[in-house]
């Protein structure tokens, strides 16, 4: 492994860095590799304890693994930094269900897949590295290359994932619902699922966008979501964390206007120095939606729809960007313009939603259900980013050794926009190959650091 981290870090300095790194070809791949795993024997280690008190710390742990055979479309990556997302804190905390089950259901499939099925999982859905092998039938990718990964994982055999990809019935999240998943010095991917890693970003900034800002694209801009244009009030939650920090730029690059929703001056002032105006503080503010477990409060949800015309000049949303589910999900829909979209990606604070319909039906709004992106929404929203006009979210970073600390701050939403985790890279600041870009950006790249 050492080898392989030193002929990536000779790029860094290298006049040529495409042939530095093209020399990953000639080297060894080690037997093994660490990664962050859960283990199948600890799933039930959490059993009887409220979601919120399980301890990702507890979980995760970084442990030696044989390095798998590549099969044919897929590539192995020597992956220097990823990031943590929610479905790294799911996995931790065995909730809703233990990922060993995805796996045992993918293992099924055939000899290829049964590989998968183990007593150990490697997870995590994002990594930027480099390219060290291709299984056959690969002809787009070569060792060497520079990459981000998206975290698509389909098998393309059913006519019904011809059209949109998410919807093939084999559809997974790498590293989530499948194996050797990218918080991991080595990871194997469907070569399908690698893009250009952007030139202008380090390991850590060029890792962090992926799965969110994927999705985000997906459930905000593309027509299978949202297809949000301009003019458009945009209620965004969570505007400062993984999903909302990205929704909020394509919110502002598309000529939406977002009215932002955080819990702290720190995320408000996150959002404003993205460019948004509107902002919510609903801890501030004391929006409570439920007077108790069963209950629901319509009152407040008058209050917070008041709060929102406030700051829009009487306008009220066109789209409602959600994710954190019961909690907000009556308010979301009671908030909504008329005609307007609640679009829902994930139900963070719990999954059985209640809503009065009758501000639905009557005002002729709609809830579209999104999740993750097809490979070319995948594509596009790398693009934004490749092109400078999308920029990374990352406020910290931690060794592999500290994922479960990582997850845990997530778990905790003690944190902002992305955590970083690096996986090879040494130190953080490393594999910007276009400083001219980077010099352009800076100031947006970095505004999410030390937060
Ligand atoms: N379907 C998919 O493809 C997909 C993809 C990505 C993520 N997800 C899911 O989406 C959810 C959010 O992911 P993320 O990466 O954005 O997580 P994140 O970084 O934790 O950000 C979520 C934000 O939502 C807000 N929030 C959390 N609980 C809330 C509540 N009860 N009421 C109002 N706001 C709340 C918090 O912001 P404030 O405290 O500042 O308000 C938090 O920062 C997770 O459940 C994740 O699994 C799904």
């Amino acid at each position: 492994m050492q080898d392989i981290l030193e002929a990536i870090m000779a790029a860094e300095e290298s006049s040529d860095p495409d042939r530095e790194l093209a020399g990953v070809a000639a080297l060894p791949v080690p037997d093994s590799y660490r990664g962050v795993v859960v283990r199948a024997e600890e799933a039930r280690m959490f059993d009887g304890m409220a979601a919120r008190d399980k301890d990702p710390r507890k979980a995760l742990h970084v442990q030696e693994v044989p390095t798998p055979e590549l099969g044919p479309g897929e590539a192995l990556v020597a992956v220097m930094a990823s990031a943590i997302n929610y479905n790294t804190v799911w996995t931790s905390i065995f909730e809703p269900v233990s990922t060993f089950k995805f796996l045992q259901r993918y293992g099924r499939i055939s000899e290829l897949t049964r590989r998968h099925d183990l007593p150990y999982h490697v997870v995590g859905s994002d990594a930027a590295g480099v390219v060290l092998r291709t299984g056959p039938g690969v002809t787009r990718w070569a060792p060497g290359d520079e990459v981000v990964a998206h975290c698509l994982s389909v098998e393309l055999e059913d006519a019904a994932g011809h059209d949109d990809t998410m919807l093939d019935p084999q559809q997974r999240i790498w590293g989530f619902e499948t194996n050797f998943g990218g918080l991991a010095e080595l990871a194997v991917v469907k070569a399908n699922q690698l893009m250009p890693k952007p030139r202008h970003l380090t390991w850590e900034e060029a890792a962090s966008p992926g799965l969110v800002n994927s999705t985000a694209y997906r459930q905000l801009v593309s027509h299978h979501g949202a297809n949000m244009k301009q003019g458009d009030v945009v209620l965004i939650w969570g505007a400062s964390g993984g999903l909302g920090g990205y929704a909020t730029q394509m919110a502002l690059n598309g000529g939406a206007i977002p009215v932002c929703v955080v819990s702290s001056p720190e995320k408000a002032e996150l959002c404003r120095r993205m460019g948004a105006e509107l902002v919510i503080d609903r801890a501030a503010e004391g929006f409570r939606f439920w007077k108790d477990e069963e209950t629901q409060d319509p009152d407040e949800w008058r209050r917070f729809g008041e709060r929102i015309r406030e700051l829009t000049g009487g306008e009220d949303p066109d789209i409602v960007f959600e994710h954190p589910g019961r909690e907000t999900f009556g308010a979301s829909v009671y908030v909504a313009r008329r005609g307007g979209t609640i679009v829902t990606c994930a139900s963070t604070s719990g999954y059985q939603h209640q809503f009065d319909n009758r501000y639905l039906w009557m005002h002729l709004k709609r809830i579209i259900g999104s999740h993750f992106a097809n490979y070319h929404e995948a594509w596009q929203a790398n693009r934004l980013v490749a092109l400078g006009k999308v920029h990374p979210t990352v406020s910290r970073t931690y060794p592999l050794e500290q994922t479960g600390q990582a997850a845990y701050e997530v778990h905790r939403n003690a944190h902002q926009g992305k955590v970083g985790v690096r996986c090879l890279a040494p130190t953080d600041g490393l594999g910007v190959r276009d400083g001219e870009l980077r010099a352009r950006h800076e100031d947006a790249i970095n505004r999410f650091r030390g937060h």
